[in-house]
């Protein structure tokens, strides 16, 4: 279990009303996320409502819950902690309407003293988040509360636009926590420690040093279940306007006045401000094979379940520098990285057959997994007569540190955040609506889908969408294990 040190947890108790608490992510990751919380002793005054459609009670919520945490949880300690926390969990159906959810919170309430805050997370699909917000509202448990929303955030810049406008008419922008999960994984954040807290690379991140960026993030994964989801959403929505285009923000924002949630959007919004809009002509949109035969899928759908393209941001540390985004379904690899290639010298004297820029340019490559490793590649020179280049590498893995075991799982770290009101990670609607703004010519005229065969890196096309530069993945040397004699 990880060590969390003292103080980190709220400061006050928490009603938590969760809906869609029999949902996909319920099981998965915040069922889990808030036991682990718990029996770490964080979040000690914490009550768990689960709402949704289906018809249990608590011991049925209970029994659901404890499934979820056998298949799930990746930190298996249940005994005592699981009977404390099975105490903490209560139910509601959605069709007890508004009076059964007042009364579950106000039970919840007596038992967590008059100071509790009420967390709200809405763990459900975009046309019902309102009807919840609406409801919450009618139980009148707007009052002291923090709420939690889940993306997508609208799907265009209208409804995006609709969306905030709605939900404004009941809970305060400070009350609303737009969680976007690639945000809270350990690595995402150390990219402000790396940039930030040291003085070697922060002079070289700029146009004059960086040639290109790709943030590339294929996934081995199908639709599962989420076809209905993924119908009417499709990669670009359900992975670029969200996670992809925020680890972009923290990669090229400038440095922030303060560590803190106002400084660091007003820059993740200057850099969104910054883009330039997505034109089709650099967009790759695929599809692979099949994927019109899986069941919920329309037969003729022009869903994207890839999609590849090149972005800008138009300031004075990026114009010019391309950025390449690439993620997709049943892709060849899962990988999660941010790849940064520096510019490659003036002149060289090397000779001719030296090796010199035979592998590419010298690079900064981030992993965004959750054991995050680092590497830096670079030329230097093989051992023995005559000056033959090699591509080397000085590599970080959070693996070694032995305290990957500390690490925080990305839901555990945002939940933690919103119970503590902090908004350091999370978007705020005037970046949400800026990256509709830009996306509005690929939506408008999105380019055909191209088929591609599940297990590749997504259609043909793709290489040229990156030349005369060349995609990072596959690695051509995978990370080096230390447990690997020789590596
Ligand atoms: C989710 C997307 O937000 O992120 C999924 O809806 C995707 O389609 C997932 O698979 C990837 O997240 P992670 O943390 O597993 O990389």
């Amino acid at each position: 279990m990880a060590k969390i040190p003292p103080g980190v947890g709220p400061k006050y108790p928490q009603a938590v009303v969760l809906f869609g608490a029999t949902g996909d992510l319920a099981r998965r990751k915040l069922l889990p996320g808030l036991f682990h919380l718990s029996s770490a002793g964080v979040i000690p005054g914490c009550r768990i409502i689960g709402v949704s459609l289906d018809d249990l009670d608590a011991d049925g919520f209970r029994t659901l819950a404890r499934g979820a945490l056998d298949q799930f949880a990746t930190r298996k300690n249940h005994g005592a902690a699981w009977d404390a926390f099975a105490e903490t969990l209560d139910y509601v159906p959605l069709a007890a309407g508004a009076s059964g959810l007042k009364a579950a919170v106000e039970r919840a309430e007596q038992e967590l003293g008059a100071n509790c805050r009420r967390l709200h997370y809405l763990s459900v699909p975009p046309n019902a988040a309102l009807s919840a917000v609406r409801l919450l509202d009618e139980a009148g448990l707007v009052e002291r509360s923090q709420i939690i929303m889940e993306k997508p955030f609208g799907t265009d810049l209208a409804s995006a636009v609709r969306l905030n406008t709605e939900l404004h008419e009941v809970f305060s922008e400070d009350q609303i926590f737009r969680i976007d999960h690639f945000l809270g994984k350990e690595p995402a954040q150390n990219i402000l420690a790396f940039r930030f807290a040291n003085g070697l690379f922060e002079p070289i991140w700029n146009r004059n040093f960086i040639d290109h960026v790709q943030i590339d993030v294929p996934e081995t994964l199908g639709l599962g279940s989420r076809a209905g989801f993924y119908e009417a959403t499709g990669a670009f929505r359900d992975m670029v306007v969200t996670h992809l285009f925020q680890i972009l923000a923290f990669m090229a924002m400038e440095p922030p006045t303060a560590l803190e949630p106002a400084p660091i959007s007003e820059e993740k919004n200057k850099v969104f401000r910054s883009m330039l809009p997505i034109e089709p002509k650099d967009v790759i949109r695929g599809q692979y094979t099949g994927y019109r035969a899986e069941e919920g899928v329309d037969p003729e759908s022009d869903t994207e379940t890839f999609i590849a393209l090149k972005c800008s941001i138009d300031n004075w540390r990026w114009a010019g520098v391309p950025f390449f985004l690439r993620t997709g379904k049943r892709l060849a690899e899962g990988q999660r990285i941010i790849s940064i290639a520096f510019r490659e010298p003036p002149k060289s004297m090397f000779p001719v057959g030296s090796g010199v820029g035979a592998q590419g340019p010298d690079h900064l490559t981030f992993d965004l997994a959750d054991a995050s490793k680092m590497s830096l590649s670079f030329y230097g020179k093989r051992p023995g007569p005559g000056m033959r280049l090699d591509k080397l590498s000085l590599q970080f893995a959070m693996h070694d540190t032995g305290l990957i075991g500390d690490v925080l799982e990305a839901y555990e770290r945002l939940i933690l955040d919103a119970m503590r009101g902090d908004h350091t990670l999370f978007t705020t609607a005037e970046g949400i609506e800026r990256l509709w703004e830009v996306s509005i010519p690929l939506l408008e005229a999105p380019p055909p889908v191209r088929l591609y065969p599940p297990g590749s890196w997504g259609p043909k096309s793709i290489h040229q969408l990156v030349a005369p530069h060349a995609w990072r993945l596959p690695f051509e040397r995978e990370w080096r294990d230390p447990n690997r004699a020789g590596s």
